[in-house]
């Protein structure tokens, strides 16, 4: 199973990214490599990306997708089945599932029923690891390398961007030198900078709070990448002071144009869907726009990350 960024070994992620500069050769092609395998997609959440890419993925394998995109209404989740006897009888019919789920307890309760392994597809604000490793795959084949990048992971909220949960672990675990920016008191859940801290003492992980539009784009001056893990912002009342909090921590274009100028690259991820508000548009149109190459590496490094499991 592959549930966090840290259900693998640093070596298994490199071999992993390995594995997928190898197989972008497959990525346009049609290649018979499980014709008897099933990957079930079961999101009780919309996406677009991460059900698509996988989906993607096996069909250039060869394989096949049994998708429910919406088991709350068309799956016997209706009729008041529990998560736990879905996956036990969805591990029957699939070899991998991909799940995803908005509350995480409940979704890593309910894989533990699963005879197949399962893959998180993103569970409530804890971890979308696969994210992370499309993300940490497109800067590898960027620059060759992860260490001693010089990476923010950025949100007005990072208590709920659990790509960046993800993302932040697998950058520090890989030697980036990372700081984490987000208002003090939408800090990023101890349980991330613990882990690291623990488990990975020599890591680079560093917080800084509560930035403003102009020290924000200050402080990414000297980056290689802005990640930008998104939030989406409460409905209601509270919806406009919260999009004031996001705007300071807005990338513009003006600011990665003017270091660009001076021969530094800041090159700009987001992992949608939603980014106005988080950064400037106009950088689509510049090389420094990250989240659109990506794409692509996401069904290599997920045609990867399914070989691993199934096995070839
Ligand atoms: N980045 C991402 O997870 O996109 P989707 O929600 O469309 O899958």
């Amino acid at each position: 199973s592959f549930i966090s960024i840290n259900s693998m070994t640093n070596d298994q992620l490199l071999a992993l990214f390995e594995l997928g500069r190898n197989l972008e050769l497959q990525n346009r092609g049609n290649w018979q490599l499980y014709p008897d395998a099933i990957v079930s997609l079961l999101f009780f959440q919309p996406s677009t990306r991460t059900r698509m890419s996988f989906e993607t993925a096996m069909y250039r394998m060869g394989g096949n997708v049994i998708v429910e995109n919406t088991p709350q209404t068309t799956s016997s989740i209706a009729k008041e089945e529990s998560l736990a006897d879905m996956l036990r009888c969805v591990s029957q019919y699939a070899n991998v599932i991909v799940l995803r789920h908005p509350n995480d307890v409940d979704a890593r309760e309910g894989a533990s029923y699963s005879s197949a392994p399962v893959i998180n597809g993103g569970w409530g604000h804890w971890e979308h690891p696969t994210q992370a490793l499309l993300d940490l795959y497109t800067l590898w084949r960027k620059f060759g390398h992860i260490e001693g990048l010089k990476v923010t992971v950025a949100a007005a909220d990072m208590i709920e961007a659990r790509t960046g949960h993800s993302m932040a672990q697998g950058l520090a675990r890989l030697g980036a030198e990372v700081t984490i920016a987000s208002p003090k008191d939408k800090a990023v859940p101890r349980e991330v900078i613990e882990n690291i801290k623990k488990n990975y003492p020599n890591a680079k992980l560093e917080e800084a709070y509560d930035f403003e539009k102009d020290s924000f784009n200050e402080f990414i001056r000297d980056k290689d990448l802005v990640y930008l893990p998104g939030c989406s912002a409460p409905a209601g009342a509270t919806a406009e002071a919260f999009k004031k909090v996001m705007d300071d921590y807005f990338v513009k274009h003006e600011t990665l144009d003017e270091e660009r100028e001076k021969g530094h690259m800041i090159y700009v991820t987001h992992t949608l869907p939603r980014r106005a508000g988080e950064m400037d548009l106009a950088i689509d149109d510049t090389p420094n726009q990250l989240c659109f190459e990506s794409i692509l590496h996401s069904v290599s490094i997920r045609m990867a990350l399914l070989t691993a499991i199934l096995g070839a």
